[in-house]
């Protein structure tokens, strides 16, 4: 890997807002947080943070759990019989991004539909459901919506949409669970209560370790009798926890501060492709909603030239996929970061394009995970 030459100031990070650490607010809420052992449902701080988040989120009971993998696993072998299918959008993170937990753990068959930026249209659920529950598909019995949806570019769907697409499922007979890894900043951006984007679903995953900053964790909510059944398939894939209010304290704290302050994320992405797009990369200004942005790769780009030119400068950035590059804003990254970087990525990304790459540099150009 390339050193960063010594006149360079700090990383700034664009991997994802999964790099952000937490605050000092929450390392001290952390270390004096009261514990007990969350097995034994005596930990005082994670029922209290329970009880917080299932009364923000509008649901009846919520659990804490390791990631949002986990909570999405869990969501759904509490909803959804094995044998039976989902419905998801094609490149949510659930049926690209989580490593195959539904065939491989939950006996579920995906039955994948094309979004438009990220979002299932009314019509195109209704022809799944219907392809679905033919006599030899396995019966479709849960719906899984993302919001924001991540490889569409961190785009939203409005509260609205959402309540329509579970009025039909629930009416086909399936149930609905939210993959709300983002919905933070689903709701700041739209300037709604997190409820609304919630409400609708059976249950709801949201990450504490991304744009929320704290150093892991997520939260599963949605009915008590869903919420009970997920507990159970936490302890069966090995996701008790003990003494677990010290993730609990952190997310109590990114709570409070955390959740207005996306804003000033959504922001500097929107800095930040304006800034690329003026200087002539492929970057649809419009589509970015929140945090996320897409910047495409031309035929002819020389990726190790881009990634070593730019990391030189003290900027990260994944390796491209699907002919595109990611790059996330957070807490980590301010505005004068956004101005520096811009400039370092296009003047890195213009020589990158006219290199003639390489064979050699054309088969290594990794695949990013996001
Ligand atoms: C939309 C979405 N869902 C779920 C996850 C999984 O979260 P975790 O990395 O905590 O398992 C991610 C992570 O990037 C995500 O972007």
């Amino acid at each position: 890997m390339t050193s960063i030459s010594a006149n360079v100031r700090r990383i700034i990070d664009l991997r994802s807002d999964t790099v952000t650490r937490p605050t000092a607010e929450m390392v001290e809420a952390m270390s004096c947080a009261e514990l007990g052992d969350d097995f034994f449902r005596d930990d005082p701080t994670v029922l209290a943070f329970e009880e917080e988040v299932a009364d923000l989120l509008g649901m009846e009971a919520a659990m804490l759990v390791i990631s949002g993998t986990m909570g999405n696993l869990v969501c759904a072998l509490s909803l959804s019989p094995r044998g039976s299918s989902f419905i998801v959008e094609a490149s949510a993170h659930i049926q690209i991004n989580e490593s195959g937990w539904p065939s491989a753990i939950a006996g579920l068959t995906p039955k994948p539909v094309e979004g438009v930026a990220g979002t299932i249209g009314v019509d195109a659920l209704q022809q799944a459901i219907a392809e679905a529950k033919l006599r030899l598909s396995a019966p479709p019995r849960l719906l899984c919506l993302e919001n924001t949806h991540n490889a569409a570019g961190g785009r939203i769907t409005e509260p609205e949409h959402l309540a329509a697409l579970a009025d039909i499922a629930h009416a086909s007979g399936l149930r609905v669970h939210l993959d709300g890894a983002r919905i933070f900043n689903a709701a700041v951006a739209l300037g709604r209560p997190v409820r609304d984007l919630t409400k609708h679903a059976d249950t709801a995953t949201f990450c504490l370790s991304k744009g929320l900053s704290c150093p892991l964790g997520a939260v599963v909510a949605g009915g008590a009798d869903a919420v009970q059944e997920a507990r159970r398939w936490r302890q069966v894939v090995g996701g008790g926890m003990r003494q677990a209010g010290i993730i609990a304290a952190a997310g109590r704290v990114a709570l409070n501060s955390m959740v207005e302050r996306l804003a000033v994320d959504h922001d500097n992405a929107k800095l930040l492709a304006t800034r690329l797009r003026d200087a002539s990369l492929d970057v649809d200004v419009e589509a970015v909603e929140t945090n996320i942005i897409f910047a495409k790769v031309p035929g002819g780009f020389d990726y190790d030239f881009f990634q070593s030119d730019v990391r030189a400068s003290g900027i990260v950035i994944m390796p491209p996929k699907a002919g595109r590059i990611r790059l996330v804003t957070h807490r980590e990254v301010s505005a004068p970061d956004i101005v520096f970087a811009s400039d370092m990525i296009a003047k890195a990304f213009d020589l990158a394009r006219r290199q003639a790459p390489s064979a050699d540099a054309r088969m290594a150009v990794p695949n990013a995970v996001y």
